[in-house]
């Protein structure tokens, strides 16, 4: 194994040198402490690898995506969600009858318990969806106590898999209705995940409802496209959760709290905001790429930059080839989508955003197609939610199948020095 060297006070330590299956290499810290008595710090986990993973490759500089070892190119063109779901969490495609049982589990516990739909009448009116997604999931657990267990059987893992995947659709969808004052819709087991999702949001009893093939197929490939991302933020909080062996459901709502977040899965619903800003003062998309370049400002141009992408996110080339497609397909004219492509056709002409290599991530255009679908702005990152739900799970699988330790990272204290305690009456 090759060596890294470490020089600390004179003194010579060799670290061992992890390479990945794609020849990543990383320096295995794991005993540095130990040895040297130093740890490493890393605000934000810029260059920390915080485990080995199997489920999805990323490789930022070539734009490349795989979700075990499968091109995310092919799989949003062949795939369905529930067998790309399926591929997250068991490691390899199903076959006919593993996908069909897979299935036909998921779409038999797509109801939640009757007691549930009282709690959405104690949310206000305007409550955000992902406040309701979070509090229902965990909720959840409170129907399944028996999840809590820390050595849940691979049958007890298996059963709340396909609960969480069943339910967040009628939950997502319900907390919709809910905001509308419209009455609820039941699943209907005869629809796919897609079709029965879009059928709980816009059908109503007053009159048929007709899933829409070209959206049913779109939405498949966006919640394809958000299924897994290996270690981002809500990804880690998981895993992070999950870490103290406290309940998967509880590991779920933590991971949609922290996608809630307007830097991370919440962007895709301030893309919207900032292209309607754009056109109510004009279409003017120079005015926000100068105002996004501008360090007095806190704005950021949303939807633009990445973390680990420094080239095309490959999600968000895909998503853009399919706006134009279903627009298209259903007679939209969305001038958000001219605003949006002119947007990125000024950035990418612009030094800062060139030099910095931000491209459009997977936020960017998602927006467009769920308007197009008529889901409402704020339900965006309770879409991304949905196609996220499978790679938490996975990676909380991996994490919990491994018997990786509780996650406690160490820090640099940086706060006073020991002082005396002073009476009330000697402060000034
Ligand atoms: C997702 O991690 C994942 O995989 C996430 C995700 C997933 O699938 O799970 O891909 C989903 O969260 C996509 C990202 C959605 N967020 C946004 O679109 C919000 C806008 N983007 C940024 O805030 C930012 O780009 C991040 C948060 C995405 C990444 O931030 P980093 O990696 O911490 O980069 P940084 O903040 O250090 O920025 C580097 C430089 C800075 O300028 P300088 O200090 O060098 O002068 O680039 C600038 C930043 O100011 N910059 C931007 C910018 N993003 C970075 N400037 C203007 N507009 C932007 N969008």
């Amino acid at each position: 194994m090759d060596k890294a060297k470490l020089i600390i006070d004179d003194q010579t330590h060799e670290l061992d040198i992890v390479v990945g299956t794609e020849g990543e290499r990383a320096i295995d810290i794991s005993n540095l402490r130990t040895e040297t008595g130093l740890i490493t710090s890393d605000s934000g986990f810029k260059s920390t690898g915080s485990t080995r993973s199997a489920i999805t490759f990323l490789d930022g500089e070539n734009g490349v995506l795989r979700y075990r070892g499968y091109p995310i190119e092919q799989l949003a063109e062949k795939s369905s969600f529930l067998e790309v779901a399926y591929l997250l969490i068991y490691g390899d495609l199903p076959n006919a009858t593993e996908l069909e049982n897979f299935t036909y589990g998921v779409t038999r516990h797509t109801l939640i318990h009757e007691d549930m739909k009282k709690f959405y009448e104690g949310y206000p009116a305007k409550a955000h969806p992902m406040g309701i997604l979070a509090s229902m999931i965990s909720a959840l657990s409170t129907f399944y106590p028996e999840a809590q267990k820390s050595d849940l059987s691979p049958k007890e893992v298996d059963i709340t898999v396909k609960r969480l995947i069943a339910k967040i659709a009628t939950i997502s969808a319900w907390s919709y209705k809910k905001s509308m004052g419209l009455p609820i819709m039941y699943p209907q087991n005869r629809l796919s995940y897609c079709g029965n999702f879009l059928h709980m949001m816009f059908a109503l009893p007053t009159e048929d409802y007709e899933v829409n093939p070209v959206i049913e197929k779109a939405l498949n490939t966006l919640l394809i496209l958000h299924a897994d991302h290996e270690q981002n933020c809500s990804t880690s909080t998981v895993r992070m959760a999950g870490s103290s062996h406290a309940s998967l459901y509880a590991a779920i709502s933590s991971g949609v709290c922290a996608l809630w977040g307007p830097l991370h899965g919440g962007a895709n619903q301030e893309v919207i905001e900032m292209l309607e800003k754009i056109q109510a003062e004009g279409g003017d998309v120079k005015k926000m790429v100068e105002k996004a370049k501008d360090k007095e400002s806190s704005f950021r141009l949303m939807g633009f930059g990445h973390r680990v992408y420094k080239n095309f996110d490959p999600r968000a080339k895909i998503i853009k080839e399919v706006c134009d497609e279903v627009l298209d397909d259903l007679g939209i004219d969305d001038p958000l989508l001219d605003i949006a492509k002119s947007l990125e056709e000024v950035a990418l002409s612009d030094s800062y955003f060139v030099d910095r290599k931000l491209y459009p991530n997977v936020d960017f255009y998602s927006g467009i197609l769920y308007r197009a679908m008529g889901i409402p702005t704020e339900m965006f990152t309770v879409m991304f939610s949905m196609g996220r739900l499978p790679g938490w799970i996975a990676q909380w699988k991996e994490m919990r199948d491994n018997n990786e330790p509780i996650s406690r990272p160490r820090q640099v204290y940086v706060g006073a020095n020991e002082r005396p305690y002073v009476d009330l009456k000697n402060r000034k």
